[in-house]
Order: C-alpha cells, then sequence, then structure tokens
C-alpha cells in the first residue's frame, strides 16, 4: 500500500490498531543541531524544530525530566523533532523567502489547533495494526537520538522520504524529489525514521549506524523482521510537515525548474534530512507502545493537553540571525557556497 491516502481511507472501514499520531507546534527555527552539531551556535543550516523546551545547542542526558513544556498535544513528550526548513529561490533574482508552515490537516481528525509544526507518528507494525501479540515494541531510552537522510545525498531516492505536491486537500503521488509545479495545497514532506536498533547504543558517529531500516517501500508499512545485528524492534517514527507555498505559485514560471530549496540549498531533494531526541518522561512513551487497538491519539494512560496550552511553550531565540523575509543568501550559506 503505497500511498497515505489509500491506507487512511482503509482505515476509515478497518478496525485500526496503529499506534500514535498526534501534532506538535512549531517550537523554534533557528540554525541549532544538537545531535549533529552539539555546541555550535550557530549550526550549518536552520531547522524547523518542534517539541520540547530543554532544547538548546547541547542536550545530554534525560531530556523528559529537564523540559517543562512541549509544543506538542502528548505533554509527556519533551522530545525535539526537526528537518530543515524549507525556502523558496526566486527564479529571476535569486533571493530566497522562508515557507511558512501549515499544520497538517490529517486525512482523519483535524489539525486541533496546532500552530504550524510537524504531524508525530510512533506506528508499532502499520498504519492499521499493531501486531504486539507477535512483537512487541520497546521504547527509546534517555539520550537516544538518531537521524534519517543526508543533507549532502544529491542523487538516489531514499525509502521513507518523500514529497507530495498538494492540490488542496488532494495529496497525489509521493514523489522522491521536488514536485516540478506549483502545489496549490502546499508541499508535504514525510519522513520515516528505521525502527530496528543495535540494542546497545544511544547514537553512533554518522548518527545511524544503531539504527536498521528493514522497510524496502514507501508508506507506513508493515516492517520484515529485525536482522541480528539490529534486533530489538523500536517504534517506527514518522513526522509529516506542510509548507505553505500559496504566495510562491504566481513567482514560479510555467516550465521552469523546481524553486524551492531546503536551508542548505542542495542541488535536489534528495538532501531531505530529519533528527529527532528521545525525551518522552519516564516509561510514558513504553506504556503506550504496550497498549494495543492504541489507535493515533488515543492509547490510554498518555497524558494529553489542548493544542492551545502547547502552543504557550516557548524557547528563546539564542542564534540571534534573520531567517525569514527576503535574503540574499541563505542563513550560514555565503555566496561562495552557493
Ligand atoms: C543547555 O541547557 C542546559 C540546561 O538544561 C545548560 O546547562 C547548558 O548550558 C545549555 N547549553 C547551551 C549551549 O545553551
Ligand atoms: C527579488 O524579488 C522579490 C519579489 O519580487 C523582491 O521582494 C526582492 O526584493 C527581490 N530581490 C532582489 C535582490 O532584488
Amino acid at each position: 500500500m503505497k500511498s497515505v491516502s489509500a491506507a487512511a481511507a482503509l482505515a476509515l472501514i478497518a478496525p485500526v490498531q496503529a499506534g500514535l499520531r498526534f501534532p506538535c507546534s512549531t517550537l523554534t527555527i533557528q540554525r541549532l543541531d544538537p545531535v549533529v552539531q552539539p555546541g555550535s551556535m550557530p549550526a550549518a543550516h536552520v531547522h524547523h524544530i518542534v517539541g520540547g523546551n530543554a532544547f538548546n545547542a547541547t542536550m545530554t542526558g534525560d531530556i523528559g525530566e529537564k523540559g517543562t513544556c512541549t509544543t506538542c498535544q502528548m505533554s509527556e513528550d519533551f522530545s525535539n523533532y526537526w528537518t530543515a526548513h524549507l525556502y523558496f529561490k526566486h527564479p529571476t533574482n535569486g533571493s530566497y523567502h522562508r515557507v511558512p508552515v501549515l499544520p497538517v490537516q490529517p486525512l482523519l481528525g483535524g489539525s486541533q489547533g496546532a500552530s504550524g509544526g510537524l504531524t508525530v507518528y510512533y506506528t508499532q507494525f502499520d498504519l492499521n495494526k499493531d501486531n504486539l501479540k507477535s512483537q512487541a515494541i520497546k521504547a527509546f531510552q534517555p539520550g537516544f537520538r538518531m537521524t534519517v537522510g543526508s543533507p549532502t545525498r544529491s542523487s538516489k531516492p531514499q525509502t521513507g522520504l518523500r514529497y507530495q505536491c498538494l492540490q488542496g486537500q488532494n495529496r497525489g503521488a509521493e514523489m522522491s524529489d521536488f514536485p516540478t509545479k506549483p502545489c496549490t495545497g502546499g508541499i508535504f514532506t514525510t519522513h520515516h525514521f528505521p525502527a530496528c536498533w543495535d540494542g546497545k547504543n544511544l547514537d553512533s558517529p554518522d548518527h545511524q549506524s544503531h539504527m536498521y531500516n528493514t522497510i524496502t517501500s514507501d508508506g507506513f508499512v508493515s516492517a520484515a523482521k529485525c536482522p541480528a545485528s539490529h534486533p530489538v524492534r523500536m517504534p517506527q517514527v514518522t513526522y509529516e510537515t506542510v509548507w505553505d507555498t500559496s504566495k510562491f505559485n504566481s513567482l514560479w514560471p510555467s516550465g521552469t525548474p523546481n524553486p524551492y530549496v531546503w536551508s542548505f540549498e542542495g542541488t535536489s531533494g534528495f538532501g531531505t534530512h530529519a533528527d529527532y531526541m528521545f525525551g518522552w518522561k519516564g516509561d510514558s512513551l513504553q506504556r503506550a507502545m504496550d497498549k494495543s487497538e492504541c489507535f493515533y491519539d488515543g492509547c490510554g494512560s498518555i497524558k494529553k493537553q489542548t493544542m492551545a496550552v502547547a502552543n504557550q511553550c516557548s524557547i528563546k531565540e539564542t542564534v540571534k540571525e534573520v531567517t525569514d523575509g527576503w535574503l540574499t543568501e541563505l542563513p550560514g550559506m555565503g555566496k561562495a557556497m552557493v
């Protein structure tokens, strides 16, 4: 089942037991990256970050014990979730403009008052069932972090990292590179993380090799058994983000190449990537993952907050630079590098 919309349509009629899905509002948009460039203020490129307010340039220890508020609907989740930020590059004068973020309108349920942000999934098997009877899920440990994708990737699609061109709310086909024509409803990006852990390392030098991906096709598909090298089945984490391209559509002359770039510029959409920093309080994520028939934002004893409360969570800007408005270069990317 490749397309999210087909899977969700099935979910409407089938009993669904898929795991958690919830919105998180935008926390901050800054050049910070505590996973890949800990301590760097600024980091190399601009990120769109959601989640707990313990977020800063250096993050160690148990984030779940450090946060005091979160922009996520699940109020015990102080994790941080981020991706590069999308920019529009003016086709004739070369200036850049940050693309605003819209809350995801899920195919089931609304965006519940989120402000920008992204939608997070922790699925146990696929979009429709948890399969817990044959496979337990182990929650991440304090200090756990990982990335998926790479800003230096310039060719070759990566399974699970996708773009969709929204026409209104119609999501259309999943693509491995940027859309080639204007999208009236925005650009929808999906980042699926791998779900098999080596059982030992909370991180690795490349932030990826402690994890292993057994999924070979796109969408929320059932995962094959984890290999002996990475035997522990973790929740499958996914982000969905909607980039509001509406105000740039008229600036994209018909028939000309895609004018969108990630905050590191890159040469194509293949450099799309995402970072995850675990920060659920205590055993709250484990309790959610142990629960069967725990569809989307349900999950029994997991505490929630309204998005009106979540939207009040914020952090101070520590990298003081302009990242929005028309810019002659991307923050951190000197002209020589472009
Ligand atoms: C990050 O936050 C911790 C407190 O949680 C603080 O001790 C540390 O100095 C901060 N680091 C940076 C680089 O801001
Ligand atoms: C490029 O075009 C935009 C939109 O028309 C404009 O606002 C911006 O100032 C221009 N940049 C330069 C360097 O002329």
